[in-house]
């Protein structure tokens, strides 16, 4: 598996449309004002893949980031480039997630929104032309309208179990809703522990039965790094087809120095972040690194040019219990 590894890898999802992919950059933390420039070093960098949420307040600025990039790479699609995106775990139920869509929606389809005016696009048009006066430039801006933006949402997550099963359910409804719209590509949950997804699917199982359309889990997205195994939750995954995004893949940078990465990193020379991203990788993970240094988004997608072997990747599966943040999986409500 891990010989076909590529910065443009990207893996199947059960939704078709192209795929995820593999290896993404997360932006939770990074201030708006700073996020469009990180982001579109990570874009110039070769990541195609984002994770931002609308509880990060910087949605806006990774789609500002991606359409200065598109704008300035014509052999760049849409298509090539998947942006994550999540709603809010303080919103609970069917009005709220609705609410949450249309706003990210309009992030995503009104790039030139004022929270983007900050956006400095290369002085001149693909055509050549003078870019000068741009975001105010009426032409510039009929071209986006007409284009639509960034026109869909490439994944949407449910960000963390909160609310009532009601609450839950009801968010999911308006995830396929909108998904049945057009208005979102794919479909995914968020610190999920596997009895909030056993209710899932018996929610989706129902709704069918009832002739509608259920939806389809095709992302589930949680921290997972040696020191956090979450062994019950990838069986669950596996089994059912769904891919894992993988968050807080560097534990937060809070294990650099663990003896567990010591022998690694003699052997390979590498560093902790990058022997944590390719690991997160060979397991067939999604990653999400997240950083706000252009030096280190740089360090963590140089990871194609080393390979751990078959035992170093299962002797860093070690089954630990260890969460660097909050863990919503064993939240009861
Ligand atoms: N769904 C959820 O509930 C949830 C929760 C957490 C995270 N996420 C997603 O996952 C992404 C990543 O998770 P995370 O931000 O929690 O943690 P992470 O990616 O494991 O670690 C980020 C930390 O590591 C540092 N860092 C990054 N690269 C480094 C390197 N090469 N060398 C040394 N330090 C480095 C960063 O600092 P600098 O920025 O200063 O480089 C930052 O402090 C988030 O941005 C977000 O997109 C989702």
């Amino acid at each position: 598996m891990s010989a076909a590894l590529s910065i443009a890898r990207r893996l199947s999802l059960s939704g078709g449309k192209g795929g995820i992919p593999q290896l993404g950059y997360g932006v939770y933390q990074c201030p708006a004002a700073k996020t469009t420039a990180t982001t579109l070093h990570a874009l110039q960098t070769g990541y195609r893949h984002i994770d931002t949420a609308g509880i990060y307040r910087n949605e806006h600025a990774v789609v500002a980031a991606t359409t200065q990039f598109l704008s300035a790479n014509p052999s760049v699609t849409r298509s090539d480039i998947f942006i994550s995106t999540k709603f809010a775990p303080h919103l609970q139920g069917y009005e709220a997630a609705r609410n949450s869509i249309a706003q990210s929606l309009s992030h995503f389809r009104n790039p030139l929104a004022p929270g983007d005016r900050r956006l400095k696009l290369p002085a001149n048009r693909p055509d050549g032309r003078s870019r000068s006066a741009w975001p105010d430039d009426p032409e510039f801006s009929k071209e986006k309208t007409e284009n639509d933006g960034l026109g869909y949402i490439d994944l949407y997550l449910i960000h963390a179990p909160s609310g009532s099963l009601n609450d839950r359910n009801g968010a999911w409804r308006a995830l396929v809703e909108a998904q049945e719209r057009g208005e979102i590509k794919h479909l995914g949950v968020s610190n999920y522990g596997v009895r909030h997804l056993r209710e899932l699917y018996d929610f989706i199982a129902a709704e069918e039965r009832a002739g509608r359309p259920g939806g389809k889990v095709e992302v589930w997205q949680g921290e997972i790094h040696p020191w956090l195994s979450r062994h019950d939750i990838r069986e669950f995954c596996e089994e059912h087809g769904i891919v894992i995004q993988a968050y807080s893949p560097l534990a937060r940078a809070t294990k650099f120095g663990d003896k567990l990465l010591r022998e690694v990193k003699e052997r390979t020379g590498k560093s902790e972040a990058q022997i944590l991203v390719r690991w997160s990788l060979q397991m067939g993970f999604v990653p999400l690194p997240k950083s706000e240094r252009n030096d280190r988004i740089e360090e963590n997608a140089a990871v194609f040019d080393f390979e751990l072997t078959e035992e170093e990747v299962k002797k860093l599966d070690t089954g630990r219990y260890e969460p660097s943040s909050w863990d919503p999986t064993v939240w009861t409500n």
